[in-house]
């Protein structure tokens, strides 16, 4: 059906023409088979043919009624509620099984398998020169922590952390978590901005992850130099970006994402290198998940003594 001004788009023609995965087109043909309009005006905005005001208001409803993770990425685009979504796949509507196919979905599941088994050998690491505390920095529910806790830590009593978060929902979700894990008597809640976040406790590791892809070098630089004084001498960072390749390799969902008002600066190896150079890290060594879609980057706390402060 033509639509005011946008003629009607054939999805075999829009796939093929992009070359894009079968889950595009999967999700395509479901919405042409709900509402023939909003696919062909989805297909005009991704070929950027300008939409009217009512054009594009229709298209983010659309998104809103029929996608949970659509709904909560635009009520708050960094909430970890949208993390949580891809941690777990369950809901049943079809624009929400997009976003686990996509690639981009599949890849945050795949983080969070990564830096699982990553943060499991940083805490190995450090257990060798004592007790170990993590800072989970923006953490959310503190589902990797959790998770690692659970399964290796549950009955060792020299590993302990504190997830700071700003959101109470993710703070008092995480409380649950953790209780289910068996490992709540191991990590504390807290529920503040870790910008504004004082302790006397140094943490010999802290992580950050999902909290800087938004944010500017500059600013990303800023909060790691804020931070720096909350890690222990010697202390491990762990932080995460995505990557340019998720928007080289599944530029479909980021579009879609996108509409939800979900932007990200997606930094490569070098930017990352850069942020720690500023905020005073040394760099050791980056990890990424199956689809090369998020650096995950460690350093250390530069001892150096024009980068103590
Ligand atoms: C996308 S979620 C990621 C959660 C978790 N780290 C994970 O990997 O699943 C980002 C989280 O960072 C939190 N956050 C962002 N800025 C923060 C700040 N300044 N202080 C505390 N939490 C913050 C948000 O509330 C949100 O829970």
């Amino acid at each position: 059906m033509a639509t005011d001004d946008h003629k009607s788009q054939s999805v075999e023609g829009f796939i093929e023409k992009f070359n894009f995965d079968p889950c595009v087109s999967e999700l395509l043909k479901s919405i042409e088979s709900d509402n023939e309009r909003i696919k062909d005006l989805i297909i005009s905005k991704y070929l950027q043919m300008p939409l009217s005001s009512r054009e594009e208001e229709d298209v983010l409803e659309y998104f809103i009624n029929n996608s949970v993770f659509s709904a909560a990425t635009l009520a708050n685009p960094a909430t970890s509620v949208v993390t949580e979504f891809l941690y777990d796949p369950k809901a049943a509507y079809p624009i929400d099984k997009y976003f686990f196919k996509s690639k981009g979905g599949k890849a945050i599941h795949s983080r969070l398998i990564r830096v699982e088994e990553n943060l499991h050998l940083l805490i190995e690491e450090h257990l060798k020169n004592g007790k170990v505390l993590i800072g989970n920095l923006g953490g959310g529910l503190g589902r990797d922590v959790v998770d690692v806790f659970s399964k290796y830590y549950r009955d060792n009593n020299n590993v302990a952390a504190i997830n700071v978060d700003k959101d109470k929902n993710a703070t008092k979700r995480g409380k649950r978590i953790a209780e289910a894990g068996g490992v709540s008597n191991k990590i504390k809640f807290i529920e503040d901005s870790f910008t504004r976040y004082k302790s006397k406790e140094k943490f010999d590791i802290i992580i950050l992850v999902g909290v800087l892809c938004s944010l500017p070098v500059e600013t990303c630089a800023l909060i790691l130099k804020g931070i720096k004084p909350l890690l222990a001498k010697n202390g491990s960072i762990m932080i995460s970006n995505a990557t340019p390749r998720m928007l080289d390799d599944d530029p479909f969902t980021y579009f879609i994402m996108n509409i939800m008002g979900w932007r990200l600066i997606f930094k490569d190896e070098e930017l990352l290198k850069d942020i720690f150079d500023k905020a005073g890290f040394k760099w050791q060594r980056v990890f990424t998940d199956d689809y090369g879609f998020h650096n995950m980057a460690i350093g250390i706390k530069n001892n150096s003594f024009f980068n103590r402060f």
